[in-house]
C-alpha cells in the first residue's frame, strides 16, 4: 500500500487533533484512500508538553526545515497562524514542490494573491477547508458542489467565540464582560480576543469567501467592520420584544458589479434558521441562481472539528497524488488568471432596516426632537420602546425600529440627535438583515 507522508507545522490544540484523527482513524482512511497517511514529522518549539496522543519516536523536531525541505513529504500542513513566518514557510514548502494545507484565513485574506499565485503557477494543491466554519465544508461546497451557480450572496455566523458571547448574554440577560470572561475561562475565547469580538477574524473569512464565491480579489482592509463589544444586555433585551436575534453577521452580495461586503452585529428575525445556531456554532447561507439558499451549520472551531477539515483536505491532495491529478480543482474556485478586484460598495450607500438606541433625559418634548430629526432624514420610525425609568434624573433608553432607509441619512441622522442636549452620549445602531 502506498504511503503519503505529512509534515505538521504548529503542534497546539488543532494539531494535536490532526494527530489524533490520524492515528486514531488510520484505518478507516486507509480503507477509503487505499493507502497510508503517515505522520513523518511534527515541528514545534515545544516538543516536551504531552498533547494526549501517542507519538512515535523521531517524529517531533524543533527544525522546520526538517519538514519543508525534507524529499520524503508530500504535504506540508501549516497551523502555526498569523502572518510570518508562516507565510514564509508555506511559500518554501511550495518552492520545494509540497502541497500544503493551512488553517490560517489572516494569511490567507492578507496575502491570498501571492499564495494562491504560487500554488497556480508550480501546479500544485493549497487546501484551507479548516480556515472557515471548522468543521462545515463551506470551501469544498463551493469549489465543487455549487460549482455550475453563480453566487448572489454569501453571509454568516462564522466566528464561534463572538456567537458563544452573545448566546449567553441572550441566555442569561448577562453583560458583554460577564460573558467573555466565561468564555476565556471555558477555553472559547483567546486570552487576547481582540480579532473575535472586534470582527477581524470574520473579515477574514469574508474576504476569503468572496474570493470563492465571485472571483474576486479582495482587499481585507477594505472590508467594513463592527464587532460586538458595544451591544449590550439591553440591546439583545429589546430584540427579543421587537422578535429579533441578535447575531455578529460576515456579509458579502455581489450583483455582479460590485460588492457588499461587511461585519457587523445584525438583527435576524426568531424565526430564521440562523437565529438559532447558538454557542460555539457557525452558520454559514449561500444563495444563488439555481438552488436559492443553503444554509450548512456545525462546530466553528475545535481540535476535532477543525482537525478533521485539515485531514479531509490531506486526503484529498492524497487523491491527486495516487491518481497524477494536478490542479484539478482551482484552489480559489475560479481558473487563477480570472480572479479580479472587483469594487466594493461604500456601506453609506446600503439600505436597511434599522434598530436605534438613544440613552436619553426622560423629559417632555426629547421624543418629538428625536423624531423630528429622524423625519428631517427621511426616516419613519416602524415602532418603539422606552424603558422604565430609574432614579430620579437617570438616563432612560429609547429604543426605535426604523424602517427601510439609506445608511447615509440614518448616520446623517444619528449625528444630528446626538448634539440634542437631551440626548446623552453616543448611541447604538443595529442594522436588521432579514
Ligand atoms: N477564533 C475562531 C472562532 C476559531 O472563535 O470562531 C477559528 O476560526
Amino acid at each position: 500500500m502506498k504511503t503519503i507522508n505529512v509534515g505538521l507545522i504548529g503542534f497546539g490544540t488543532i494539531g494535536a487533533g490532526v494527530a489524533k484523527i490520524l492515528s486514531d482513524n488510520q484505518g478507516i482512511i486507509q480503507k477509503r484512500l487505499g493507502a497510508t497517511v503517515r505522520l513523518a514529522k511534527i515541528a514545534d518549539l515545544d516538543i516536551e508538553t504531552d498533547r494526549g496522543v501517542q507519538i512515535e519516536d523521531g517524529v517531533l523536531t524543533t527544525s522546520v526545515d526538517d519538514i519543508i525541505d525534507n524529499p520524503e513529504i508530500d504535504i506540508v500542513i501549516e497551523l502555526i497562524g498569523g502572518y510570518e513566518p508562516a507565510r514564509a514557510f508555506i511559500l518554501k514548502a511550495l518552492n520545494n514542490g509540497k502541497h500544503v494545507v493551512t488553517a490560517n484565513k489572516a494569511l490567507l485574506a492578507k496575502h491570498g494573491d501571492e499564495l494562491f499565485g504560487v500554488v497556480d503557477e508550480k501546479r500544485l494543491s493549497i487546501g484551507f477547508e479548516a480556515s472557515i466554519g471548522g468543521a462545515i465544508p463551506i470551501i469544498r461546497s463551493i469549489r465543487e458542489a455549487f460549482v455550475a451557480n453563480r453566487i448572489q450572496s454569501i453571509e454568516g455566523i462564522v466566528n464561534g467565540t463572538a456567537n458563544y458571547i452573545l448566546s449567553k448574554m441572550s441566555d442569561e440577560n448577562c453583560d458583554f464582560d460577564v460573558a467573555l470572561k466565561e468564555a476565556q475561562e471555558k477555553g472559547f475565547a483567546e486570552a487576547d480576543p481582540t480579532f473575535d469580538i472586534e470582527g477581524i477574524d470574520s473579515a477574514h473569512k469574508i474576504t476569503v469567501l468572496a474570493r470563492l464565491a465571485y472571483g474576486a480579489s479582495v482587499k481585507c482592509e477594505d472590508v467594513s467592520i463592527s464587532g460586538i463589544t458595544n451591544i449590550t444586555a439591553e440591546d439583545i433585551e429589546c430584540a427579543r420584544e421587537f422578535g429579533y436575534r441578535i447575531k455578529l453577521l460576515a456579509i458579502s452580495k455581489c450583483d455582479g458589479e460590485s460588492i457588499d461586503i461587511r461585519v457587523h452585529p445584525a438583527m435576524i428575525p426568531s424565526d430564521h434558521p440562523m437565529a438559532n445556531v447558538n454557542g460555539v456554532l457557525n452558520a454559514i447561507r449561500v444563495c444563488d441562481d439555481m438552488m436559492d439558499e443553503n444554509i450548512l451549520v456545525g462546530h466553528g472551531a475545535g481540535a476535532l472539528p477543525t482537525g478533521s477539515a485539515v485531514v479531509g483536505d490531506v486526503i484529498e491532495i492524497a487523491r491527486n497524488i495516487i491518481s497524477n491529478a494536478q490542479d484539478r480543482v482551482p484552489a480559489s474556485s475560479f481558473q487563477n488568471s480570472e480572479i479580479k478586484p472587483i469594487p466594493l460598495k461604500d456601506i453609506s450607500t446600503i439600505e436597511s432596516e434599522y434598530f436605534l438606541r438613544f440613552n436619553i433625559q426622560d423629559k417632555p418634548g426629547v421624543l418629538s426632537k428625536i423624531s423630528g430629526v429622524l423625519g428631517n432624514h427621511g426616516i419613519s420610525i416602524e415602532s418603539m420602546i422606552q424603558r422604565e425609568r430609574g432614579e430620579k434624573g437617570d438616563a432612560v433608553s429609547l429604543v426605535m425600529m426604523c424602517h427601510r432607509s439609506s445608511e447615509k441619512n440614518i448616520q446623517n441622522a444619528l449625528k444630528e440627535i446626538e448634539q440634542l442636549d437631551m440626548v446623552c452620549g453616543k448611541s447604538n445602531l443595529i442594522r436588521v438583515e432579514k
